[in-house]
């Protein structure tokens, strides 16, 4: 499946103010958490529905609903936690997730020091979140461990994705659809994302 890149002016907009490395934490958290909930609004727009009966102030009608069970979203640590509110805000019974990693900064391999998500996951299609694709290791090892519970539909929300990352996702993982607000142009010498927006997890908590 082909990486989906949002393309809209406010999005764009968007994105110049996070990049900006004058951008402060407040306003950082604020438009990752906006971004989030576009990305989400994309990512399911398949979403499963259900008939609902309810009344207007007029009449009643049948509509339909989406069942929010069949969800499950999953941050990748720290940085996705950034992402939660924006999700939250729109899919507000959604069962959370956590998948705990960091990237070693010389080999840039991921490590997982947690895993943690909801004992159905397997009935649930998962939508993992964390701002930065950038070698794919986080996302790759993320997919491998909820697949290994047996999900089987699995979809990726990022801010920012490198060509490198998402070519390593499709390569491995044909059946993943990668949602992005933007794809840049490569990694550098250090597997940083570039342009990219710096360490998203540092900009997120002021760690840096
Ligand atoms: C960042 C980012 C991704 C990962 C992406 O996390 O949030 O999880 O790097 O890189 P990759 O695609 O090359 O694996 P980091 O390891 O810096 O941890 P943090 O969220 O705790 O800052
Ligand atoms: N992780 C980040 O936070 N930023 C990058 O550019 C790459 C990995």
């Amino acid at each position: 499946m082909k990486a989906i890149e949002l393309k809209h002016p406010l999005v764009e907009h968007k994105l110049a103010i996070l990049r900006d490395k004058k951008t402060g934490t407040k306003e950082f958290r604020e438009i990752i958490s906006e971004l989030a909930t576009i990305l989400c609004y994309e990512a399911m727009k398949d979403a499963k529905m259900q008939k609902a009966e309810i009344e207007t102030p007029i009449q009643k009608m049948t509509t339909r609903k989406i069942d929010e069970d069949n969800y499950a979203f999953v941050p990748i640590l720290r940085a996705g936690t950034g992402m939660l509110d924006g999700i939250i805000s729109v899919v507000p019974n959604a069962k959370i997730g956590h998948i705990g990693m960091y990237r070693d900064e010389e080999t840039f391999k991921p490590t997982v020091y947690f895993f943690k998500v909801p004992k159905d996951i397997d009935k649930r299609e998962v939508l993992i979140l964390d701002p930065m694709l950038a070698t794919g290791g986080s996302g790759l090892d993320a997919i491998d461990l909820l697949k290994q519970k047996g999900v089987k539909k699995i979809k990726f929300l990022c801010i920012i994705a490198a060509p490198e990352g998402i070519k390593a996702i499709e390569e491995k993982h044909p059946d993943v659809q990668i949602y992005t607000a933007s794809i840049d142009e490569k990694l550098n010498e250090k597997a940083y994302i570039v342009p990219g927006l710096g360490d998203a997890g540092d900009r997120i908590f002021g760690t840096k």
